[in-house]
């Protein structure tokens, strides 16, 4: 668990801000009640291990500061810019998003701009995509080491926050259960659409 937890810690996210959390259920008591907030599903039920991974962009300052305060970026006046002056004006100043909005859209006419970062469902989606990576790599890693997962959105969000106790700000982004495989455990064959569908040549 804790090679995987560091494994997620390493996964890309957006600009290095690491705006995600990762809670550990270890309790009984707590993990007793996330299993029946994850709609007593089998896989939170029978885990071994269980965590709950959240995405919080309201949270960017302390982050950003961390990341500010950092050698590689203070060398850099480049990078001091990139986090003292445009992460603000992305993550922060949601009471100008209808501003940033128009200041966006009219620059975007004469260049190439980022468009989803005016409002606070752009910070939240962006922190949800990082902290799913996160998700992603913990799984990578607890495979490596020869156990099993399972992803599992399928939870009441407002119980788990608060058996969690996550700030109101957070988003749940999915509870990772960890243990061994059964064959009860598996749905079916994998299928998956084919790639004629999905995968797009331009
Ligand atoms: C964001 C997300 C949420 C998921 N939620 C659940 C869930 O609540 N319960 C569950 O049994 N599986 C859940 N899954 C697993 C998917 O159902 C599974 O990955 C998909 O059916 C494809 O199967 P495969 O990964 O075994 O190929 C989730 C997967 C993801 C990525």
């Amino acid at each position: 668990m804790q090679k995987a937890i560091d494994a997620a810690l390493l996964a890309p996210n957006s600009s290095n801000m690491q705006t995600w959390d990762i809670y550990w259920v270890r309790s009984p008591e707590a993990r007793e009640r996330l299993a029946i907030a994850c709609m007593n599903q089998g896989a939170a039920r029978t885990a071994q291990e269980i965590i709950v991974v959240t995405a919080n962009g309201a949270d960017w300052r302390p982050r950003r500061d961390a990341v500010l305060k950092e050698p590689y970026v203070q060398g850099r006046p480049d990078m001091v810019d990139y986090y003292s002056k445009l992460m603000p004006m992305i993550y922060g100043f949601q009471w100008l998003a209808p501003v940033k909005w128009i200041a966006i859209n009219v620059a975007g006419i004469f260049r190439p701009m980022p468009r989803e970062v005016w409002c606070w469902r752009d910070r939240r989606e962006t922190s949800v995509k990082s902290a799913a990576l996160a998700c992603e790599n913990f799984m990578l890693a607890i495979a490596a080491q020869g156990f099993d997962t399972c992803p599992m959105e399928g939870l009441d969000s407002s119980r788990v926050r608060k058996i969690i106790g996550c700030p109101r700000s957070a988003t749940i982004v999915m509870a990772i259960s960890v243990g061994e495989r059964t064959e009860r455990g598996i749905w079916g064959e994998r299928f998956r659409l084919p790639r004629s569908q999905v995968v797009h040549e331009i």
